[in-house]
Formats: structure tokens, C-alpha cells, sequence
């Protein structure tokens, strides 16, 4: 796994860490997730989405096609194994559009019929389980473009079928504002 991660496969898979980063991992500006400390599930519940188009990226869908069943299996197990340090939870500075974001992470908006994302991706947004993936720290343009995915329909792996009706509830200024909440904790 850490093999491909770091020089990708003679079939011609580049490197993820071209992309991903490594150790803690991601990229900011090129709005690449961090894949250090996801659930092994979830990575693999991810590389399938990508490989059969229920997660439709141009990027990523030719990348798991390219990698056999045992190439995704130890790239599942290589990046859950590495260590990601625990979000530490510290809070925006209070602006307005920060507030916005921290309400609607932590308390949501039933009016709009829209939970908490802490109910799901936990208190602190650092993920429950293999269901459920984290969203500290992770880059606002990533979190801000799974969400216009939901509602564009090009994502459409969730196995609860939550996040769809979630991402339809808020607005693009409410999509920003919680992306950019959970990219600085
Ligand atoms: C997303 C794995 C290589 C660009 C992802 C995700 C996984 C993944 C699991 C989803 C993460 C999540 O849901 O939080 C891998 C592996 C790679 C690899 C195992 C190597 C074999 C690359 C490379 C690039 C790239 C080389 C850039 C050329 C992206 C992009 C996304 C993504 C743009 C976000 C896609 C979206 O918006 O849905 N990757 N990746 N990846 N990766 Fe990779
Ligand atoms: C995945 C955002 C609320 C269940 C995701 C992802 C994002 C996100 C960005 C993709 C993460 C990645 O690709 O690494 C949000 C926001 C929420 C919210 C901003 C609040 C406004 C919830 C709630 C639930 C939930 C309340 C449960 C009832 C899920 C599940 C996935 C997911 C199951 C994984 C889908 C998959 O397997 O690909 N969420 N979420 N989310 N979310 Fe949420």
C-alpha cells in the first residue's frame, strides 16, 4: 500500500501522495481530502464509488478502475493505519460567517429541517466509525464540493441516503460557511 501510495503502479495508477499528501496529508489549495486516519470501510466503501461512478469524479474514477481488487485492499489498509493527529477543536474567529458555520455544525436549523453534522460526523467533526467520515480539518474547497456533488446528484454512494437531502437544504452561503468551520478546527 504505501508502495503505490508513494510511487503508483506500473499499469500506470500515479502516486496518490501527488495528490493526498502525506502523513496528516491533504492539500488546501488543491482542495485534495486528507486519506490519513480514514476508517478502512469507508475507504473502501470510497474507491468502489469512485470505480463503478456512484461517485462520479473524472479525477478519481479512472484511478479505481486502474487499481486491482488487492492494490485498493492495501491502500484501504496503508492510509487507515496512518496517523492523523486529533482535530483540536478550536474555534474560528468570530465572524459572522463562522457563527453561521458553527451553528449549523453544531446545532443545525429544524426550521430547515436540518440537523447537527455533529449528530453524525461527531462532536468535534472527527468522524464516528467506518460510516461516518470526518470533516475537521479538511480542506473548505473538498467540503464545499462533496456538498454542491450531493445535490448536483454526481455523488450519490451515501448508504443512508442522508446527505443528498442534507446538501439540498443548504444554501451555497451555508454550504461555505460550514465548510469553512470544519476546515479550521
Ligand atoms: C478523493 C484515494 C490518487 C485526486 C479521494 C478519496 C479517496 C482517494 C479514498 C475520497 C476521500 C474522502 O471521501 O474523504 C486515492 C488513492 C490514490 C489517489 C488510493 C492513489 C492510488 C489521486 C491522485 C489525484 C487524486 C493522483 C490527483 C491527480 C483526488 C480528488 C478527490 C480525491 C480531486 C476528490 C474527488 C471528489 O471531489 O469527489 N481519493 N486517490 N487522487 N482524490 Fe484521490
Ligand atoms: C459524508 C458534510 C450532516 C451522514 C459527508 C461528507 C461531507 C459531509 C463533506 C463527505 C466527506 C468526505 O468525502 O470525506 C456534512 C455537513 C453536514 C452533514 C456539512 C451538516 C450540514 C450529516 C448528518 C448525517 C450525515 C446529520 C447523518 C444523519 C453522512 C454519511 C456520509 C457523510 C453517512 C458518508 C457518505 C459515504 O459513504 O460516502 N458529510 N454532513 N451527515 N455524511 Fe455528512
Amino acid at each position: 500500500g504505501g508502495e503505490i501510495a508513494r510511487n503508483g503502479t506500473q499499469a500506470g495508477v500515479p502516486a496518490c501522495a501527488s495528490c493526498h499528501g502525506d502523513a496528516w496529508g491533504g492539500n488546501a489549495e488543491g482542495g485534495f481530502p486528507r486519506l490519513s486516519g480514514l476508517a478502512e470501510g469507508y475507504l473502501a466503501h470510497e474507491l468502489d464509488s469512485f470505480a463503478d461512478g456512484s461517485r462520479d469524479n473524472e479525477i478519481m474514477g479512472p484511478i479505481a478502475q486502474g487499481l486491482a481488487p488487492e492494490e485498493r485492499r492495501a491502500l484501504t489498509v496503508f492510509y487507515a493505519g496512518l496517523r492523523a493527529p486529533p482535530p483540536d477543536g478550536t474555534p474560528q474567529p468570530d465572524d459572522t460567517a463562522s457563527d453561521r458555520g458553527r451553528m449549523l455544525a453544531q446545532t443545525g436549523e429544524w426550521t430547515k429541517a436540518l440537523p447537527a453534522c455533529a449528530q453524525c460526523h461527531g462532536p468535534a467533526g472527527q468522524g464516528v466509525g467506518a460510516a461516518f467520515p470526518p470533516l475537521a480539518g479538511q480542506p473548505a474547497a473538498y467540503i464545499a464540493a462533496q456538498l454542491s456533488a450531493w445535490k448536483a446528484g454526481t455523488r450519490r454512494n451515501d448508504p443512508l441516503g442522508l446527505m443528498k437531502g442534507i446538501a439540498d437544504r443548504l444554501s451555497d452561503d451555508d454550504a461555505t460557511a460550514v465548510a469553512a468551520y470544519y476546515a479550521a478546527l
